[in-house]
């Protein structure tokens, strides 16, 4: 359980508790230290000096030091007062490099084909049913140019948090079905979040996260489980409650091979 004791405030972001910072929509919480995934993230993005996305970017804990190293950044989040905070928490002199679009990812976020260098969508896919998952990767696919990098963590059906559901995980994995991970009320498995987390959660294991990546078009460059620094063992999981992925467009079309 998190300590909802006031740790720090030194801008305009709610306070962090235990290295989480929660949202303002209860949609979890954001991570104050990057995961190594969205570090590699900030590094890439810094230098390719291009255009980049990040999906669900709340504060800005990664669109900030991305700015930092010198890209232009377009952070999206569904709450207008989350991408409010991270313009303010924005150096000025950096600004001019920011776009913010407000709008649920990936049906009201729309960009050019080949347009992006990279897209970071840490901790957000989560929260969408299968088709709207396997629609943002299609749809991420094509926003990357030739070359272009997805980086990529979500939360997986191993992590501690959700230990009550993770015997159903088991018994539909065995099954068969699509979306071993799906929970409809999560809530019901993690009652002290009740409030601070959507009810609908969509746990991804590895099976799950190579086919989406595969069958979408990407190579995957890197895939391992990674931890929030700092936070409770229930997030933590003995490391293995957050699976990260970079992924990579081919730099040819089909019909170049
Ligand atoms: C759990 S926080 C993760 C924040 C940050 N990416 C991180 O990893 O620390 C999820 C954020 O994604 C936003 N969000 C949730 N669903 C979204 C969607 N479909 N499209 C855009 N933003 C979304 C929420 O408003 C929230 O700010």
């Amino acid at each position: 359980m998190i300590n909802h004791k006031h740790i720090s405030k030194d801008n305009n972001t709610p306070p962090s508790m235990n290295g989480l910072v929660p949202t303002l929509n209860q949609y979890g919480y954001m991570v104050e230290t990057p995961l190594p995934v969205s570090q590699k993230f900030i590094q890439y993005a810094g230098e390719t000096k291009g255009l980049v996305l990040d999906i669900g970017a709340a504060y800005g804990a990664v669109a900030i030091p991305a700015l930092k190293k010198g890209a232009t950044v377009i952070a999206n989040d569904l709450d207008s007062r989350h991408l409010e905070i991270l313009w303010e928490n924005t150096p000025e002199y950096l600004q001019k490099n920011l776009r913010l679009v407000e709008g649920k990812f990936p049906d009201a976020v729309e960009f050019l084909p080949s347009s992006l260098k990279a897209v970071h969508a840490a901790g957000v896919l989560h929260y969408l049913p299968g088709d709207g998952i396997k629609k943002a990767f299609k749809k991420i696919f094509n926003m990357l140019e030739l070359g272009g990098k997805f980086f990529f963590y979500t939360t997986a059906p191993y992590i501690t948090l959700f230990s009550k559901y993770y015997p159903i995980y088991l018994k539909k994995k065995a099954a068969g079905t699509e979306w071993p991970g799906l929970m409809k009320n999560s809530w019901f498995y993690a009652p002290h979040y009740k409030g601070c987390i959507p009810k609908r959660i969509n746990l991804l294991d590895e099976d799950i996260i190579t086919h989406l990546f595969i069958s979408t078009g990407f190579l995957i460059e890197e895939m391992e489980y990674q931890s929030v620094q700092n936070a409770p063992q229930e997030f933590q999981s003995d490391g293995k409650g957050f699976i990260a992925v970079v992924g990579k467009k081919p730099n040819y079309t089909k019909s170049q091979i």
